[in-house]
């Protein structure tokens, strides 16, 4: 049987970092509220001119040189984001472009704060179904690009950010198992206002920004991911107890620390990037994972946990062998 493993990761970061201290300037709020409420402490921002692609590529070229692959060596390229360059070319036929890997299947998927796990999931078919033998797969935000920045109760949330892995073919598991779901219901509870159809706005002013009803997200997502936690891991027959770390997406410490609670699982076994990137969208799941690699923590073997949760609502979660 054929399985997908992840060979390599790699992340980037803009430079500018903004911190709670900077954001007292700009809206009425404090260091104290943000980090009690959130876990956040800061979070990097793309400079005016900086895209979404440019962020993926720098990220790509870190996860192929980590999976000791070049450009030649990769037929797929997927990239989740909510915040592409253009609204076509989709950002996968970009990066594709600039870091010359050959014409491929290239595209972008768009499933909010789970689109990375939504891209993974789908690499995963690929690779298993032998139609491709190794992806490019990407999450990646230019979210503060869709902020109001006078709204307190959603500026202080947000950064920017890019994670990438290689995905390939193994006999060895890899990727055991890949859960995803949505529900439309929820749509009002956490939406940008304006689209290609919809009609366009300027980004970032206040009538076109992230909408967010806080308090209802919250509960919505401490059910949901504790759920597709549990339910992921019974799927798969793997116990709570055999968990080495759980890579969660970063919204909230929050509602990471209950999800945490649901499984059973003490805090020292899960990856938190939540204090030094916010809330990073699709991006948030591989910049942690990519994170807890390179500084040793997640090594090779170990059983790791992946999810995420994101506007629509979008939900899911990948059950992996690093
Ligand atoms: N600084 C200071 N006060 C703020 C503030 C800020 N940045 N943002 C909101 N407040 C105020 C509110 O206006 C409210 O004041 P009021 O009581 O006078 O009306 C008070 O703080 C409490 O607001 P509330 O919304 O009850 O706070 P909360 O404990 O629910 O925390 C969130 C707010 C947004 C941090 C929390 O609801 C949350 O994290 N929700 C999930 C968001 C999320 O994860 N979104 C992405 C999903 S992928």
């Amino acid at each position: 049987m054929t399985y997908s493993r992840i060979s390599g990761t790699g992340r980037y970061l803009p430079e500018q970092v903004l911190t709670n201290f900077d954001l007292e300037k700009m809206v009425d709020t404090t260091d104290e509220w943000i980090r009690t409420r959130t876990g956040v402490e800061r979070r990097h921002c793309v400079a005016p001119d900086q895209t979404t692609s440019d962020m993926c590529v720098e990220a790509a070229k870190l996860a192929m040189e980590s999976a000791g692959i070049g450009p030649q060596d990769i037929d797929m390229v997927i990239v989740g984001t909510t915040s592409p360059d253009l609204i076509f070319p989709n950002v996968a036929t970009l990066v594709q472009h600039r870091l010359g890997i050959p014409a491929c299947i290239a595209f972008s998927l768009e499933a909010a704060c789970t689109g990375f796990i939504y891209a993974l999931t789908t690499a995963d078919k690929f690779i298993k179904a032998g139609e491709v033998k190794r992806a490019l797969v990407i999450g990646a935000e230019c979210i503060t690009k869709l902020i109001d920045w006078k709204d307190r109760n959603t500026c202080v949330l947000f950064g920017d950010g890019a994670g990438a892995v290689i995905v390939e073919a193994s006999d060895e598991p890899g990727i055991i198992a890949c859960h995803l779901g949505a529900d439309g219901q929820y749509k009002d509870l956490l939406y940008y206002p304006y689209g290609a159809s919809k009609g366009l706005a300027k980004a970032g002013t206040d009538e076109a920004a992230i909408m967010m009803s806080g308090k209802d997200v919250f509960k919505v997502a401490v059910s949901t991911l504790g759920n597709i936690a549990s339910e992921t891991l019974a799927a798969a027959g793997v116990a709570q107890e055999e968990l080495d770390w759980l890579v969660p997406h970063q919204a909230n410490i929050r509602i990471i620390q209950a999800t945490a609670k649901r499984l059973n699982l003490p805090m020292e076994k899960v990856v938190l990037t939540v204090q030094d990137h916010g809330n990073t969208s699709a991006a948030s799941v591989p910049l942690a994972l990519d994170v807890a690699v390179r500084d040793g923590r997640i090594k090779r073997d170990q059983m790791i946990l992946m999810e995420a949760f994101g506007g629509g609502f979008t939900w899911g979660s990948v059950l992996m062998r690093f």
